[in-house]
């Protein structure tokens, strides 16, 4: 991975160049970085605040051969490896709400974004969005993010080198995606349950079609939240926002 890499001062959004590149055949492995988005994409239509020279803002161009139903699996693999590549360059530990917001003392310090691009029933590519926010203080950020967001700077107390951290996490990147590949994803769901706060917690998740609070039992082979809500009944989540209580 990234032995092509597109670096761009400022662009909209890695998202949408790494899309462009996809569509145009790019390799496998192809990554976009940029030092700052000015229409940085979150989860479920959101803004992702992404200010220059601060954070990693990049996207990544995989081709797996598997089937769309297990692409979700791919978002939890990336999560684990920015968990690692964090562990490696800093001193602070990471944890991994479901599905794949990074968080350090409950506090959110890495987003991703899994889209794909597929022709009939195949997968074309899978474009993982991560953004890191590296070495914002608490008063670059707008008054609304400052109880909700971090960065590993605010953290651990130090400047933390951007570029070191990029090559931590693309190296832990292809080695989990080629355990993957030959293992299958067993040993990538040990690995983020390892990570994980929310399992046997109770929570509620928001879906766009309603709540459903109850305790948190695991994820599924692919990837899909499993709560057990009050009344004994196991739902399975595809997508939805994760409120611990
Ligand atoms: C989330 O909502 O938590 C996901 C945030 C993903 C942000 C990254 S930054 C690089 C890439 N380009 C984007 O526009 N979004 C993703």
């Amino acid at each position: 991975l990234g032995q092509s890499i597109h670096y761009e001062e400022s662009v909209e959004s890695t998202q949408k160049i790494a899309h462009r590149l996809a569509y145009d055949q790019a390799a496998e492995g192809t990554v976009v970085v940029a030092e700052e988005q000015v229409a940085g994409r979150g989860r479920m239509d959101r803004v992702w605040h992404s200010p220059k020279y601060t954070g990693v803002w990049m996207s990544i161009i995989l081709r797996p051969n598997i089937p769309i139903p297990k692409a979700p699996q791919l978002t939890l693999l990336a999560a684990v490896a920015v968990v690692q590549a964090i562990e490696e360059v800093t001193t602070v530990t990471p944890q991994i709400k479901w599905p794949n917001d990074i968080l350090i003392n409950g506090k959110k310090v890495t987003g991703i974004l899994t889209e794909l691009q597929a022709e009939a029933d195949r997968i074309n590519s899978v474009i993982i969005g991560i953004g890191i926010n590296v070495n914002q203080q608490m008063e670059d950020y707008p008054e609304e993010l400052r109880t909700i967001a971090t960065s590993l700077s605010i953290e651990s107390g130090k400047r933390i080198n951007r570029a070191d951290l990029i090559r931590s996490a693309f190296n832990r990147l292809e080695h989990l995606y080629e355990l993957y590949l030959e293992k299958g994803f067993l040993p990538i769901k040990l690995l983020w349950e390892s990570y994980a706060i929310s399992i046997g917690k109770m929570i509620t998740a928001r879906t766009l079609s309603g709540s459903i609070r109850g305790r948190a039992l695991g994820i599924t082979e692919d990837g899909v939240l499993k709560i057990e809500d009050t009344e004994g009944i196991v739902h399975q989540v595809y997508s939805a926002d994760i409120e611990l209580e």
